[in-house]
């Protein structure tokens, strides 16, 4: 079996036993008799497989009572424009702290429903290499932030304080890779396809207050309630999608929980990071020190001929997918739960071979 070490940015790395466990069960799920995408979502079995799943997130990542769990689709892209729907309205005030391009798409939804949008921070200025001072102020609906920057490689280190409101955090790809504070949060959502499972289905965490907050033309299909009163069952939902993001919560209990995730992923990233700093001259990082984030690892070498023959060198040795964003350029080498410490250990090996035998 020929697997690579896969550092994509998203869709991205799934773990080894998640796709095992797909291959072995794919034509005859638990003795059905068919494939978990052959039944229906309103059976005893999907149902079943969707209790256990909303359980053991819930136990996973200290979900608090007062939260839903919902299953869409549609993408993080999708709840840019949901979140004022349901949470805001026209002519009311939610908070936004631009960190990128994906925090910017959030933020132009907002405003094409109508919403007064409070610049709670940007980090524009310097092509968005660091996280700025988070500022609220009074009658917000929410505060929205993008927890990690997938495309820079930054990441919030510790949540900001929201004042008076709640964050609404968009963790498209930090979701289950560290500890959630859920204190300060009044929603979560995120795609499944960088830490969590394939693309297809986000996931939603919600805090049952917004519910009927909703203007009255609001499509029944775009409410969180909906799907609240409905257990993720309105419409047909992506059940494939569910069934394998399941396995990897069930993969990621067996890492040991968060914690341990989050400890895992901080040596994996250290691994790399560590080479960066010892030839700074040669491997110049694009987010400053402390907002470096622990999945998206961005960084140029001295030209951009170095970094072809760099990416040339890393597929020789299987590693791939460390083409970097078009926005920043350079390299990214995104280091998701999947990825394992030995895929990053190769890299960082590459990365010291090539920095010395090439005047770094
Ligand atoms: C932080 C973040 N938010 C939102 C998105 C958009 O997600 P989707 O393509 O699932 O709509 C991405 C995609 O990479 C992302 O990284």
């Amino acid at each position: 079996m020929r697997r690579v070490y896969n550092f994509s940015p998203g869709p991205a790395a799934l773990p080894l036993p998640v796709l095992e466990t797909i291959r072995d069960e794919l034509l005859d799920y638990q003795n059905t008799g068919m494939s978990i995408m052959e039944m229906s979502h309103r059976g005893k079995v999907f149902e079943g497989l969707l209790d256990d799943i909303n359980q053991r997130l819930r136990k996973l990542a200290s979900i608090p009572d007062r939260f839903d769990i919902l299953y869409m689709t549609g993408g993080a892209s999708a709840q840019f424009a949901f979140v004022p729907m349901n949470l805001s309205g026209k002519g009311r005030k939610a908070g936004y702290v631009n960190t990128g391009v994906w925090s910017e798409k959030a933020i132009e939804q907002a405003n094409l429903l109508g919403i007064q949008v409070f610049d709670a921070g940007s980090s524009k200025d310097k092509n968005h290499s660091y996280i700025p001072e988070v500022k609220t102020t009074s009658g917000l609906d929410y505060l929205h932030v993008t927890s990690n920057n997938t495309i820079y490689g930054t990441q919030f280190q510790k949540l900001p304080s929201p004042g008076d409101t709640k964050l609404v955090i968009d963790m498209s790809s930090d979701f289950l890779s560290r500890p959630i504070d859920w204190s300060n949060i009044g929603m979560v959502y995120a795609g499944a396809q960088k830490n969590a499972g394939p693309s297809g289905v986000t996931i939603v965490v919600v805090d049952r207050e917004y519910y009927g907050r909703e203007s009255a033309e609001t499509p029944t299909v775009f409410r969180y309630s909906t799907y609240a009163k409905n257990n993720s069952l309105y419409n047909t939902p992506p059940t494939f999608q569910m069934y394998v993001f399941g396995l990897v919560v069930s993969w990621i209990e067996k890492q040991g929980g968060l914690e341990e995730m989050h400890r895992y992923n901080q040596h994996k990233a250290e691994l790399i990071y560590n080479v960066m700093d010892e030839f700074p001259k040669f491997y110049t990082g694009h987010a400053v020190k402390n907002a470096r984030s622990l999945m998206n690892i961005t960084f140029r070498l001295p030209s951009e001929d170095l970094e072809g023959k760099f990416l040339k060198a890393a597929e020789e040795r299987k590693l791939m997918g460390l083409k970097g964003h078009r926005s920043v350029g350079g390299l990214r080498a995104s280091t998701y739960n999947a990825v394992g410490e030995e895929a990053c250990q190769v890299l960082s090996v590459l990365m010291r071979e090539f920095a010395r035998s090439n005047g770094g």
